[in-house]
Order: C-alpha cells, then structure tokens, then sequence
C-alpha cells in the first residue's frame, strides 16, 4: 500500500466515529435540562396573559414596593430620577420632536409591561420579586399612567381588564402596501444630476497648505 492511500485509510478510520456520532446527534456534552431549569427560562408573557403566573397584587401593595425597590430610579410618580427612564406620562408626545416613550404612552399590551418587569427589574436585582410583588407592583405602575384605579387588584383573572392606551398605535407592517407606489418609481441610474459647477477652491479660501504633498495629489 503507498502513503498516500495509507494516510487516507486512516483519515477514514478518523472521521467514521465522528459521523457516527453526528448521525444520532448526541455529543456527549452537558445533561438534560431538568423541569425546574426549564421553568426558570419559560418566562414570556403573552398579550392575553398566556404564560402569566399564578398570584395577585393590588395596586395599594404595589405602591409599598414602588417606593422601596423603584422610585429612587423611576421618580416617586414614574417621572423619572435624574436620567433613568420615565414611566408616566408622555401621552401624545410620540408623533412630536421629543417622543416621551413610557409605559402609558408607548407600551402596546399589559404582557410587555409585566414581561418587562418580571424579566429585568429591579435593575441590578432583575428577577427577585415574588409573584405577587410583581403583579402588585406591575398595578402601580399602571396606576401611575391613570390606566387602572386605585382598587384595582392585578392577577390572571382580571388580566383582560386591562387596555393599554397605545394599543392601537401598532399594527401590521403596511409597508408594501402604503409605500408601494414610492418603491416601484423606477430609479435613476445614469446622469442624474445636472452638472456640477466649481464656484471656489480650498487653496483660495486659504484652508489647504501651500505645499504640495508629495504624492502629488492636490
Ligand atoms: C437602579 C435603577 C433602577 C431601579 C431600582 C429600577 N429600575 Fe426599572 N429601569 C431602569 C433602567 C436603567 C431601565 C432601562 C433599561 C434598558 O433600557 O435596558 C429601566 C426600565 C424599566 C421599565 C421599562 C421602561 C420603558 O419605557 O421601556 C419598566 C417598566 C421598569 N423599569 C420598571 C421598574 C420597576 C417596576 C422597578 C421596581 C421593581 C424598577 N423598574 C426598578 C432602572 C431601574
């Protein structure tokens, strides 16, 4: 046998376990996620509460939990402590110059606001609210945009009470649609600008140096 058939033999004898391996797509890394693991992933909320946890808070708790654990980034009133972000307020600012993006103006289902919540607050603390702290203070903060009363009591059952004010300011993506016309406008692709005429130089302004450098190029 020469090398060259020999060394490919052995290159073959190599990669067969590989693709063996491949075949049944087990790579002999890690273990099997456990339920609880898998619990601790699974937890998007939905616009109509699917995927909501059990538990309940009322806008009253809420407001206990607000002032401890969010207000001194948030504002006592959602109005923001020097640059963290606003959440009250803004309605009718997103068409402006200045957009104010906060949970009653912006936030299109009562599932991203308690999403938001569950996953990422408090900041620094993410995910150590209890199920209730969460929807009481999720209540509050709803509270604060006028968007719920003052009694109302947050949990899977009164979910569907809740309509956020910029509900409707989403909608499918209309583009190829609306934008049709603009997109089908046949483009220019040769002499589309009139010719340029040089008015002034540099040099003559006086903002280019004297010296030529020496590649030449002026
Ligand atoms: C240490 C400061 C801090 C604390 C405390 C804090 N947050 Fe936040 N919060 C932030 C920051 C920063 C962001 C924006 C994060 C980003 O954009 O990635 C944010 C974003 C949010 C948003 C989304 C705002 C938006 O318009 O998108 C909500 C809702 C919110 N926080 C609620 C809370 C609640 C409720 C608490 C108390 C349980 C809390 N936060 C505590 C700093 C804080």
């Amino acid at each position: 046998m020469s090398r060259s058939v020999s060394l490919a033999l052995l290159l073959a004898l190599l990669a067969a376990p590989a693709l063996a391996q491949s075949k049944s797509r087990t790579y002999n890394i890690g273990q099997p996620a456990t339920s609880g693991q898998i619990a601790g992933w699974d937890i998007d909320v939905r616009p109509d509460g699917q995927g909501a946890p059990p538990g309940q808070g009322s806008v009253k708790a809420g407001e206990k939990i607000y002032l401890e654990k969010c207000a001194a980034c948030h504002g006592e009133f959602g109005e923001s402590a020097g640059r963290w972000p606003q959440l009250a307020q803004g309605k009718g600012t997103l068409a402006s110059h200045d957009p104010v993006k906060t949970v009653g103006s912006y936030y299109p289902y009562l599932g991203s606001v308690f999403d938001y919540i569950r996953r990422a607050m408090p900041f620094g603390d993410a995910q150590s609210l209890s199920n209730d702290e969460l929807y009481a203070v999720t209540a509050y903060v709803l509270n604060l945009n006028d968007i719920v009363d003052d009694k109302f009591v947050l949990s899977r059952a009164t979910w569907g009470q809740v309509t956020m004010p910029n509900q409707g300011g989403f909608y499918d993506d209309d583009r190829d649609k609306v934008e049709k016309a603009f997109w089908n406008a046949k483009p220019c692709m040769k002499d589309c600008r009139p010719p340029v005429k040089i008015t002034g130089r540099a040099g003559v302004l006086d903002v280019t140096p004297d010296q030529k450098p020496k590649g030449g190029v002026e």
